[in-house]
């Protein structure tokens, strides 16, 4: 349901497994709700849906924004096995042949585990001050419970040190997909168990750095973890199974619940929050059939991990909630509840739905549970990654969060884009699209923050090139360009042009 690149070939593979779980699945139970998602056949894009929408040329940004950067673990600390590390399920899966583009591991990666202050320093010179970045769950507990590894937790502790010491506000991610190879053995995040195991780790992280951490985000994009990881299989752990989809969805559910109280336990004060990678999600035509799909579309990728937090309860995704698939016990949506601090938005692009047809459920599994098919928007320019830039997807996202949700407290905690420019002759790296791309989400936010959204900071993906998954490291999102031969960092044109937008507080 989640798309990352091309999205043909994961649909056809999540619709095969669908076919496969769901007629192994308790059909019987089904109740045939086929109502209002019917009728439909493909039909072409409807022009008077696209609305005009004007971005401010120059924006002042709210006292206190905060301007940043974000990183993952895995994506560029390196040092895979030092100093009392576990294995990670991205570990794992890296070793796999043929999983990542070109064999690619992160075992080196931007080897941030030791040039951590090269990358303080980076920050410094973009005049930046805050920064996001992810505890790997492994470092802390090499096999996913017990006491915590002392070089692991010295680590992150220098760091928040050194940043704090740089007057940069350390934002810290609790899991950024790097689970211990361990607790997947143990049967990965579909398993409940997992839940009591995160909280665990939640509170050692807490002890030891939260005396000078106050910012915290429990999950990083459940909805790429969870659906790319167990339905589609393109991420670790590379499963592929629905039923063990659903089962994670909930577990990662109670965990979030949980891991708010677990870590509020230790630090009241703190605030916490979560990151979900949020899409608008626009009606291909303006048919009522589409809107629906839109709908259903907004449900499963923008609310399916937040309504059990905020209103204690799935929002309608599926043609029916299918509880006992998920695993969902009395009491449970007491558990997913938590009055978030703040939500954390990730957003890169908008997204086309539209409905299929009247489908039968034993043959067409997928669409009859979810009858929505979803497209990247094709209107923009595309980025090196494939992705559309389209910044009114970051201002209708966080206008329609800011309406539903009651006017929360928003922290932009990932948006950037992927293009490969190198260094020219004189070294320098002339990333002129990316500073288009940036200027654009920056105006469309400057735009929902003077109609009332409360976005308090700004995080650029990434601070550097680095690992970007199945994709190795053929896609380079940073500001900074980082050679994986030498490991040696040069600011691109887009770090310089932010640190100068992050100085000023303003887009000129
Ligand atoms: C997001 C991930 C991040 C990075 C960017 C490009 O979905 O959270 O780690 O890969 O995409």
């Amino acid at each position: 349901m989640f798309f990352r690149g091309t999205t043909i070939q994961v649909r056809r593979t999540r619709r095969q497994f669908l076919q496969t779980a769901l007629s192994a699945a308790p059909v019987a139970a089904m109740p045939a709700l086929f109502s209002g998602c019917g009728g439909s056949s493909r039909k072409t894009p409807d022009s008077s849906l696209a609305q005009p929408f004007t971005l401010p040329s120059e924006a002042n940004f709210p006292k206190g924004f905060f301007w940043g950067t974000a990183t993952a673990s895995y994506q560029i600390e390196g040092a895979w096995n030092e100093d009392g590390k576990g294995e990670s399920i991205w570990d794992r899966f890296a070793h796999t042949p043929g999983k990542i583009k070109n064999g690619d591991t992160g075992d080196v990666a931007c080897d941030s585990y030791h040039r951590w202050r090269d990358d303080i320093a980076l920050m410094q010179a973009m005049n930046l001050n805050s920064y996001r970045f992810s505890i790997s769950w492994p470092r802390i507990q090499p096999s996913g419970s017990g006491p915590a590894n002392s070089k692991g937790i010295t680590y992150y502790s220098r760091l928040v040190d050194a940043l704090l010491k740089a007057h940069i506000r350390p934002m810290v991610t609790l899991y950024h997909w790097d689970l211990p190879q361990a607790l997947e053995d143990a049967g990965g995040w579909p398993n409940r168990d997992l839940a009591g195991r995160y909280c665990d780790y939640v509170q050692l992280v807490t002890r030891a750095v939260g005396d000078r951490v106050n910012d915290w985000m429990l999950f990083n994009e459940p909805s790429a973890f969870v659906d790319v990881g167990y339905l589609e299989g393109t991420l670790a752990p590379g499963r592929q199974s629905i039923v063990d989809f659903l089962r994670a969805s909930h577990v990662v559910n109670i965990a979030l619940g949980e891991g708010f109280r677990a870590l509020k336990a230790i630090h009241p004060a703190a605030r916490v929050g979560t990151v979900l990678n949020m899409s608008a999600c626009e009606p291909a035509t303006s048919s009522d059939a589409d809107k629906l799909a839109a709908e259903r579309a907004h449900a499963i990728v923008n609310t399916w991990f937040l309504d059990p937090a905020l209103r204690g309860r799935y929002p309608d995704a599926f043609t029916f909630l299918p509880e006992s698939l998920m695993g969902i016990k009395s009491g449970d949506m007491e558990k997913t509840r938590a009055p978030l601090d703040f939500l954390g938005i990730n957003l890169y692009y908008r997204t086309i739905a539209s409905a299929t047809g009247v489908l039968h459920r034993a043959s067409h599994a997928q669409e009859w549970l979810f009858p929505v098919k979803m497209e990247g928007g094709q209107q923009g320019p595309k980025t090196d990654f494939g992705w559309e830039v389209w910044p009114k997807a970051l201002y209708d996202v966080v206008m329609r969060v800011t309406r539903d949700y009651n006017r929360p407290v928003i922290e932009i905690t990932e948006s950037g884009c992927s293009y490969n420019e190198g260094p020219d002759a004189g070294g320098a790296i002339r990333d002129g699209r990316r500073i288009d791309y940036h200027r654009q989400y920056l105006a469309a936010l400057a735009r929902a923050i003077s109609e009332g959204a409360d976005v308090r900071g700004y995080h650029a993906w990434t601070l550097m090139d680095n690992f970007e998954w199945a994709d190795g490291y053929s896609q380079r999102f940073g500001l900074a360009y980082v050679d994986f031969k030498t490991q040696k960092r040069t600011i691109k044109d887009s770090g310089r042009w932010y640190g100068k937008v992050a100085a000023e507080n303003r887009l000129s």
